[in-house]
């Protein structure tokens, strides 16, 4: 489990934060103590995480907490005590399915007298969405934004104490709050968030809005963070941000995200790093080198390019051409053997026609990609996008995502089977959904991989072979056991 080090730090807001939380913790613990003494049970909860893999680890650190407070996981939502959606605003229908599931919760609260239900993540940070919840939604107990998820423990305790709903969401916060305990889904792999916020108002794009301007942690916390996580078993790492090349830039240190990899990469224990998210507009030589240097950094970017034309891309404020992204993915590959590149794509933005889907279509071919996002535009109340001229219908934008998943396919099918007949470092990961008796696993590069092999290879580095492939996946055989 975790503990509250200090890590040497002279003690700042951040931690004096920490210090009061700790004791709503402490609060919230004892009274779920006394409801098991009285009811013979443990209080349970349920997390409900949409969106990106920042908010699957803001919900680990949701579970993290909770479970110091004394809840247990539930077996099924309808059943819990504590229901927690961390909900995500990137694209439409994301939203739609929260409040479709609140609508159904209502019902579930009725038979359970203990239910309480809080929503947090990016949705939250939209004013009409919480005044919806307001209106719509009253047996929603707490809601909070992105800004002060570490303040749960508090939030929790004065809907206890006041018995009404709690409502705290802040429009920006700079400190970084450090050290929030956590319970991670993997006992060896991580990830590690290296900034928080977006500056690049990508004009599609709400996640500025809702998660701030960009602050990047130091690196001093960073790298102890990772060093505590390989004390405690883990061997992948994946550094989080929205935009992790420009990493450092809010920050006094002489540090960028090259550096960072670097150090990183010295940290013993740690086996395999990996980024996300990367922006093309901010992908340095400097940073191409580090990746082809350092021997833990694994052979894969995600490098969404959104869109082919130079007239969307412009308009989406992207900030480079399709000309300048062909170049980078080029003196990648040059430089990082065997690296592979997976994008984002956006079909349907406002104006786009069938030619520029062309543009989009002629990146897909000569990058050749590993593996894609599609996304059909979604409008964003209060992005420019939303209000700019020639929304496309979206049965036209339907016909057009149809034809880069045409083009895309078969591309990402050929680049998987390059693997065939080879044998790969594979960190195996889980029980396979489809069959017990197959394991998955990552390679490298990123691809998954199913073998057959006893569950204690789960959390290794073993050898496999690629004997088979589809267009999502490989199927491999072991070759070497545990290490
Ligand atoms: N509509 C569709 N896709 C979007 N994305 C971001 N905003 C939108 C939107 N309004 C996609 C981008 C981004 C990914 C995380 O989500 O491709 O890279
Ligand atoms: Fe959104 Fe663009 Fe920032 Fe990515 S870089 S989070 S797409 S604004």
């Amino acid at each position: 489990m975790y503990d509250y080090r200090l890590n040497g730090r002279t003690i700042n807001v951040s931690d004096k934060e920490l210090e009061i939380q700790k004791d709503f913790i402490k609060k919230i613990k004892k009274l779920n103590d006394d409801f098991e003494k009285e009811n013979s049970r443990k209080k349970t909860m349920f997390i409900s995480t949409f969106g990106c893999q920042m908010n699957a680890h803001d919900s680990e650190k949701i579970e993290g907490m909770l479970g110091e407070m004394g809840f247990v996981r539930a077996d099924e939502e309808k059943n819990a005590d504590f229901i927690i959606y961390n909900t995500c605003c990137v694209r439409e229908n994301a939203e739609n399915k929260v409040y479709g599931n609140l609508g159904y919760l209502k019902h579930a609260k009725e038979t359970n007298p203990f239910m309480k239900i809080a929503l947090c993540g990016c949705m939250m940070q939209e004013e009409n969405v919480v005044e919806t919840i307001r209106k719509k939604y009253r047996h929603v107990d707490i809601v909070f934004g992105t800004f002060n998820l570490y303040k749960l423990p508090e939030l929790i305790y004065t809907n206890i104490e006041t018995s009404s709903p709690v409502f705290d969401i802040w429009k920006e916060h700079k400190e970084i709050v450090e050290d929030l305990p956590s319970i991670r889904k993997y006992k060896f792999k991580a990830s590690v968030n290296i900034m928080f916020g977006c500056d690049n108002f990508c004009s599609y794009c709400i996640v500025p809005y809702v998660r701030g301007r960009e602050r990047s942690r130091r690196s001093y916390d960073i790298l102890n963070e990772v060093k505590n996580l390989a004390k405690d078993g883990v061997k992948e790492i994946t550094l989080l941000g929205q935009n992790v090349n420009s990493y450092g830039k809010s920050l006094d240190e002489d540090i960028n995200f090259a550096k960072l990899l670097r150090m990183v990469n010295e940290i013993e224990g740690i086996e395999r790093i990996r980024f996300m998210t990367s922006h093309p507009k901010d992908l340095s030589d400097e940073l191409i080198l580090a990746m082809a240097e350092c021997e833990k950094v694994c052979g894969h970017i995600h490098l969404p390019f959104q869109a082919g034309s130079n007239r969307i891309l412009e308009k989406m404020n992207r900030k480079y051409t399709k000309e300048k992204y062909i170049e980078i993915v080029s003196k990648i590959k040059e430089k990082v053997p065997d690296v592979a590149v997976t994008t984002d794509i956006i079909v349907g933005f406002p104006g786009e026609t069938k030619e520029d889907v062309e543009e989009t279509i002629d990146v897909i071919e000569k990058v050749r990609f590993n593996g894609a996002f599609t996304f059909i535009y979604s409008k964003r109340t209060g992005t420019p996008a939303a209000v700019m001229e020639n929304q496309v219908s979206e049965k036209d934008a339907k016909i057009q995502f149809n034809r880069v998943l045409d083009a895309l396919n078969p591309i990402v099918y050929e680049k998987n089977k390059e693997h065939l007949g080879k044998v790969y470092k594979v960190l195996a990961e889980s029980v396979s959904g489809n069959d017990e008796s197959f394991i998955t696993g990552r390679l490298e590069d990123n691809s998954i991989v199913h073998f057959k092999a006893e569950k204690n290879v789960i959390g290794n580095i073993i050898d496999v072979e690629i004997i088979d492939c589809k267009t999502f996946y490989l199927t491999g055989k072991i070759i070497s056991g545990l290490r």
